[in-house]
């Protein structure tokens, strides 16, 4: 007993002069003392050749040299892994880091936000309809017959493969759909990209954006639709705006009307933004023909209703002062990247 204690207190001395330097010292050191066939398993199996009274001393004085044995491996990784990772990157892990660039919405998608956000105050919700529609929902369920002169008024994209589909040329053809549903009251508002058969110029684009409105229930009227409309401008562009409602047509619509507002640049003057006129339009609008009301299965006996479209391109371009249409679809970072937030 006293003999292998003795060499336990050599090995310890052994192991404490060692010198291990890198990844191949700590694994011949690991075999040779700690392995499977190791100097400390060996000095274990001892343990039978130990009298009886000695083995409770001998079992705590292995135990600690196994600790002690392993404590050095311990620490001889630990400081080798460090010393690893300074040599090989050179980066310090608790430096924070760099901050990711945010995006930023379009202009229009925050026009568009702004638009909706009113209207969801006095609570119109939001519905959406395809791009790609058929001649019925476009126009024929809008009161507008095949040979119906009204169907000049719009350039129609037509789709090739059937005369039938069309890329819709306003976002009214989700009145239709919304209408077909046969839930009623409705109040809704209907943003999206409509397309149109037009030269592509600085002020007008073959596609741009709509956001329509859409009111039924029982007993709306034209003081309904005017009262929205005053609100949704107030709130848009200030309490003291100047509006105008001018008659005019659609088909869809049964009296019909255009809004304008005061130009938002000349205060009314006249400059070359309104034409000298001093007035900007900005929406159509009316009350829902009762043929339309009758093509969706609606009983227009019972219910009325009032509809709007404005377009959300003008008013963008008007918000930011940019004076061609083009830069909207162009993609070029440098633009988009300076509509930093909400209107
Ligand atoms: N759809 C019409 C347009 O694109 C706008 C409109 C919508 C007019 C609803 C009246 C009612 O010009």
């Amino acid at each position: 007993m006293n003999q292998i204690v003795e060499q336990i207190e050599q090995y310890k001395k052994e192991i404490e002069t060692l010198s291990i330097a890198d990844a191949k010292d700590l694994e011949e050191y690991r075999i040779k003392w700690l392995g499977t066939k190791g100097i400390v398993k060996s000095l274990m199996g001892e343990m039978k050749n130990v009298a009886v009274e000695d083995k409770k001393a001998f079992g705590l004085i292995m135990n600690e040299f196994k600790q002690f044995a392993e404590s050095r491996y311990d620490t001889a990784k630990e400081a080798g892994g460090a010393t690893q990772e300074k040599k090989s990157s050179g980066i310090d892990s608790s430096l924070p880091g760099e901050n990711l660039p945010l995006g930023s919405r379009h202009p229009i998608s925050l026009m568009r936000n702004k638009m909706v956000e009113i209207f969801a105050r006095l609570g119109f919700s939001v519905a959406d309809g395809p791009e790609i529609e058929d001649d019925f929902h476009n126009f024929t369920a809008l009161n507008l017959p095949e040979h119906h002169p009204a169907r000049d008024m719009q350039d129609t994209f037509y789709i090739q493969q059937n005369p039938d589909w069309l890329l819709r040329t306003h976002t009214s053809n989700v009145q239709i759909h919304e209408m077909e549903k046969g839930k009623l009251p409705l109040r809704i508002v209907m943003p999206g990209r409509v397309y149109r058969n037009e030269t592509v110029s600085a002020r007008s684009h073959c596609f741009f954006h709509q956001i329509e409105g859409l009111y039924i229930d029982e007993n709306v009227s034209f003081a309904d639709l005017k009262q929205t409309l005053y609100f949704f401008v107030q709130e848009m562009y200030g309490k003291n705006i100047q509006v105008r409602f001018r008659p005019s047509y659609f088909p869809f619509t049964e009296p019909s009307a255009e809004m304008d507002i005061e130009c938002l640049l000349c205060r009314g003057a006249g400059c070359s933004v309104c034409k000298r006129t001093g007035w900007l339009e900005i929406l159509g609008c009316g009350m829902i023909h009762p043929n339309v009301l009758q093509n969706c299965g609606i009983d227009s006996e019972k219910y009325t209703g009032f509809a709007f479209g404005m377009g959300i391109e003008r008013p963008t371009l008007q918000k930011y002062g940019i004076s061609d249409i083009r830069l909207f679809s162009e993609n070029d970072v440098r633009f988009l990247k300076q509509f930093t937030s909400a209107i």
